[in-house]
């Protein structure tokens, strides 16, 4: 038992110096929007969704690290709001209106993220909020 205990932090040791790409490219067309809106999703969304993301400590530590890089570069795949500005109007429309949809389902922000920030959890007064944003 005790030589499985050495494996597993040497293991867990070396796996930390596997390279790992943690990028934050500078924002240049940022979305614009009302203040209580941009709030809420500043707060709930730019995490994984734009280049502000703040890279907590436990996003440093393989192997919760590769998990976590790895849904921020699909989530700025799909959707940044660093990059709104280069979108087009119909294609900014269409993006709102699948943001109403992710919002109202809850099925955004994921749940192991509401897990380390139980205050993304949208209240219905911000849910409104981006409702009416979303879908004028
Ligand atoms: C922990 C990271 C994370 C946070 C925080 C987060 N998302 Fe996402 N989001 C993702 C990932 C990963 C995907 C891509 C899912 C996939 O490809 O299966 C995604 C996809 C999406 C999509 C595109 C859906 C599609 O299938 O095209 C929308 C819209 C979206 N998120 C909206 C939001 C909104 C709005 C918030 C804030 C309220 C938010 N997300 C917060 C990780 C996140």
């Amino acid at each position: 038992m005790k030589k499985f205990y050495i494996f597993l932090v040497v293991v867990l040791v070396g796996i930390q110096f596997i390279p790992l790409e943690q990028s934050s490219p500078p924002v240049q067309y940022d979305l614009i929007a009302p203040t209580d809106v941009k709030n809420i999703l500043r707060k709930g969304c730019y995490d994984c969704h734009s280049n502000e993301t703040n890279w907590a400590w436990y996003t440093k530590v393989a192997p919760l690290s590769w998990l976590t890089t790895g849904d921020v570069n699909k989530a700025r795949k799909k959707l940044n709001f660093s990059d709104w500005g280069l979108m087009r109007a119909s294609e900014q429309a269409k993006m709102k209106e699948e943001i109403w949809e992710e919002v109202r389902e809850e099925s955004m922000p994921p749940w192991q993220y509401r897990i380390m920030h139980p205050s993304t959890k949208l209240s219905i007064e911000e849910k409104n909020l981006i409702r009416s944003w979303a879908l004028n």
